[in-house]
């Protein structure tokens, strides 16, 4: 049932290429147009929506962190990012024009129904963004959008993430094309850059001995800190949850530029620092920003693991270890920096001799609060 893999979890992270073109299947026409006729919702409903809220739990919440800046970007709707768990206990502010997108592999997660419960009670519009079909939050929801990821049976989330993200673009994108933002027009390019991603993705999946080889030799390493900046910080958040819930080992991600406010303390000699670097093309001035944070924290002793684009020669010089990427638009990023992330984590836990597909205290579906 491995498919010769020696844990679930490596099947599903070679599975990704395939997982995302599932999503994206029948989805995107053939003018560029987004069509998810499936999502109940009406035009009109979308048309109406002056606020989003996206609430989700572990790796689904970080899904949602990427999408907030695709969505605002695309949509100029304000979109918040919660955690379901705190979500219905601070009161937030919601009424019918509330779109609520509540995000869950599982479907069966009790914090995230829970607040989509506490939502509909306030009469916002719920969509689900579900890999599960028939679970309990797309049933309870107005709308779903399945990402048909396949079933998920490792515990750490792989695919279900970058599925996840690639369903919140296309929530984007549509919500975009419905409402006539002026943007629409760039719609076209960026269904033909998402219809790539699949390919690229396979791409970093076959230049991945030496991520293999770097984990085994990071193995002994107590503590690691990941940076980010922009789509880059949820993607430090989602790779230090993956070490910390498959090596046991204390992992903490940060948004780059805090740094100076206190998390650059923890850095001494040697310590681990992995970072994600934003394209150059686009938006220059983040990739630069995060090279000056890698040389922060490298002059002060940290050993440097830098994800970064092929062709990026600016971080040549500060890293010890360089993991290369395919370039691609810095929103749809997060579909290629994750997976490097995820081979790390696993080969770290396998070297350690953990079970990598049932870690301790952990369950695949939280139906606890
Ligand atoms: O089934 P869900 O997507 O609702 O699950 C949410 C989290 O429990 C889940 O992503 C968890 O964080 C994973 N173990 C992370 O790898």
């Amino acid at each position: 049932e491995k498919g010769g893999y020696p844990w679930f979890m490596l099947k599903e992270i070679e599975e990704q290429p395939q997982a995302v073109a599932d999503t994206l299947r029948g989805r995107l026409g053939d003018q560029g147009e987004i069509l998810l006729d499936e999502v109940r919702l009406t035009d009109q409903d979308l048309r109406d929506v002056d606020k989003i809220f996206i609430v989700a739990c572990g790796t689904a919440y970080h899904a949602g962190l990427v999408a907030k800046y695709a969505i605002e970007h695309w949509t100029r709707i304000p979109c918040e990012v919660e955690l379901a768990s705190e979500f219905r206990y601070r009161d937030p502010v919601l009424d019918r024009s509330t779109l609520v997108v509540a995000i869950s592999q599982s479907g069966e997660t009790m914090d995230t129904l829970m607040a989509l419960r506490h939502a509909k009670d306030q009469k916002a519009r719920v969509l689900a963004i579900c890999n599960t079909n028939g679970s309990t939050i797309p049933r309870e929801s107005d709308a779903v959008l399945y990402t048909h990821g396949g079933p998920e049976i490792a515990v750490a989330s792989t695919k279900a993430f970058l599925t996840q993200v690639a369903a919140c673009f296309l929530v984007g994108l549509h919500l975009a094309q419905v409402r006539g933002v002026k943007f629409a027009d760039e719609v076209g390019a960026i269904v033909d850059q998402l219809q790539a991603m699949p390919g690229l993705i396979k791409r970093v999946l076959s230049t991945m001995d030496g991520v293999r080889e770097l984990g085994r030799s990071l193995a002994s390493q107590s503590t690691f800190i990941f940076l980010g900046r922009h789509v880059g910080y949820p993607i430090a958040l989602e790779g230090a949850l993956k070490l910390k819930e498959l090596a046991y080992v204390h992992a903490e991600g940060f948004a780059a530029g805090e740094l100076k406010h206190g998390p650059i303390a923890l850095i001494s000699e040697g310590t681990p620092v992995v970072a994600v670097v934003p394209s150059p093309a686009g938006r220059g001035f983040l990739h630069d920003k995060v090279v000056s944070n890698i040389q922060e924290v490298r002059a002060r002793g940290a050993m440097t693991i830098v994800i970064a684009e092929e062709g990026d020669e600016a971080v040549v010089p500060y890293a010890d270890h360089l993991i290369r990427v395919p370039r691609t638009p810095t929103l749809l990023a997060p579909l290629v920096t994750t997976v490097p992330l995820q081979v790390l984590a696993a080969s770290i836990a396998d070297a350690r001799g953990h079970d990598v597909d049932q870690p301790r205290n952990l369950a695949k579906s939280v139906t606890v609060e």
